[in-house]
């Protein structure tokens, strides 16, 4: 493994530095308090190239590989995880599934607008009673010849308003179980697709959170990815890569969250000197430091496993579960480096650690990863 940036990856990384900290941290604090939609925002994310960073040019994407999405991905989530879960979703679920499993009419038809950011994608797998154990889909996708009708509830999708295209799994034969699913493109606007409220949620208040409800929705054929019953393979593949997505999110709020702790350490004085004098301070600081890298080192062999074409499950579910914890521990730590001044909305890091806590459940929870590492372990 040799994890030298290259001069692309540089550039990459000081882009998304530069766009975060001018263009989403003003605004940050009162889009998480009044659960606004970054909208444009991810506008100018969509024309800097942000939001189909790996797809392949010839369908108006970056053509960059998944190292400089991971930098990415970090230098966005160390001011606004809100933002990036938008990011991740559209790139590593909805079209990275769209580009490798997609036809090439479905590619021309919403890849190249999905790739821009002209429209953005979200991903339906969850469902009230089919969380975690995600073979147990009730969403139906009766085969009626030239079309499915889908009927059904999906819980907690990210982009659930915002979208204009929803990748949604749902069982046609549930005697076939996993293998009788299919992953359906349901366009915004099809007739019997209705979009519930909003979730209130604990962190990432900017992005919009909805169940979708479902009631005859008629969905083309041609809407179909990949064959008939490759539905759940088709999540399941794409979810080894989206938690590369969420691990780097979960590292840039560790990271962001780091970086306040050591400005503000240096800057407030208690009993003379300046915290970070006080040894207490200093190993918090370096107990941080040391995690986080380890979680990017882990961030980085997922993204070069994908890159250089090698199985990506296993370490991609490690550098989730593993950043994952880091953004946890961190955040919470950085409040505590701050004092009560961590506790109020104008230091960041109260907002840092209550987005930290999403990493660790949803692309699988903390649980599920170690069932796919430890599947991996003893296969
Ligand atoms: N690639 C391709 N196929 C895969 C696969 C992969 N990485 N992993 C599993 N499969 C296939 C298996 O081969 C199997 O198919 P066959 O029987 O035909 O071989 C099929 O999937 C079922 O696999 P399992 O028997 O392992 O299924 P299981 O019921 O034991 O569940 C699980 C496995 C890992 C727990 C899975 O259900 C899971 O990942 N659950 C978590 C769901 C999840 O991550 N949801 C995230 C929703 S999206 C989201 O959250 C987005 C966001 O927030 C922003
Ligand atoms: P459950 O599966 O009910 O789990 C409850 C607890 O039991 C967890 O601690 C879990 O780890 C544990 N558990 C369950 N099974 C086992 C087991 N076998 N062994 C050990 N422990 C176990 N989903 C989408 O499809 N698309 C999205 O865009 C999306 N965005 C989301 C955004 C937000 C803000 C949230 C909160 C969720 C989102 N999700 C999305 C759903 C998310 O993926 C699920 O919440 C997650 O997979 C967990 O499912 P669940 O909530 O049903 O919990």
């Amino acid at each position: 493994m040799n994890f030298q940036l290259t001069e692309e990856h540089l550039a990459v990384q000081a882009a998304a530095r530069e766009f975060a900290q001018t263009e989403l941290l003003p605004g940050v604090i009162e889009r998480d308090e009044h659960q606004k939609f970054p909208a444009e925002q991810i506008k100018k994310m969509g024309e800097l190239g942000f939001m189909g960073m790996m797809v392949d040019p010839k369908y108006n994407g970056g053509g960059m590989d998944t190292i400089s999405y991971v930098l990415a991905m970090e230098e966005i989530s160390k001011v606004d995880a809100s933002a990036s879960v938008v990011m991740s979703v559209n790139n590593s679920l909805v079209c990275w599934g769209l580009e490798k499993y997609g036809t090439e009419e479905q590619k021309q038809k919403y890849l190249t607008k999905l790739a821009t950011g002209e429209i953005i994608g979200a991903f339906c797998l969850s469902e009230p009673e089919a969380g975690s154990d995600a073979t147990s889909q009730r969403t139906t996708a009766e085969d009626k010849g030239d079309y499915y009708l889908l009927n059904g509830t999906k819980n907690w999708i990210t982009n659930g308003s915002t979208a204009s295209v929803y990748l949604v799994i749902a069982q046609t034969d549930p005697e076939k179980k996993h293998r009788g699913i299919n992953a359906l493109i349901v366009e915004r606007g099809m007739e019997g697709f209705e979009i519930g409220p909003k979730e209130n949620k604990l962190g990432i208040r900017g992005s919009d959170t909805h169940s979708l409800m479902f009631t005859d929705v008629k969905v083309p054929k041609e809407n179909r990815i990949g064959e008939d019953g490759f539905g759940f393979k088709f999540a399941m593949s794409t979810l080894a890569g989206g938690r590369i997505g969420i691990a780097s999110q979960a590292l840039g709020i560790a990271s962001g969250a780091y970086e306040l702790a050591v400005k503000y350490s240096k800057e407030r004085k208690a009993f003379g000197v300046e915290i970070a004098k006080h040894q207490a301070i200093q190993f918090k600081l370096a107990d941080m430091a040391t995690n986080i890298e380890a979680a990017r080192l882990l961030c980085l062999q997922a993204a070069h496993d994908k890159d250089t074409h090698s199985d990506y499950g296993k370490s991609g579910a490690m550098a989730k579960l593993f950043a994952s914890k880091v953004a946890m521990e961190t955040t919470v730590e950085a409040v505590q480096v701050h004092g009560g001044y961590g506790f109020v909305k104008e230091y960041h890091v109260e907002r840092l650690m209550r987005d930290a806590k999403i990493t660790q459940i949803y692309e699988g929870t903390s649980e599920i990863q170690k069932i796919v590492i430890s599947r991996e372990l003893l296969k």
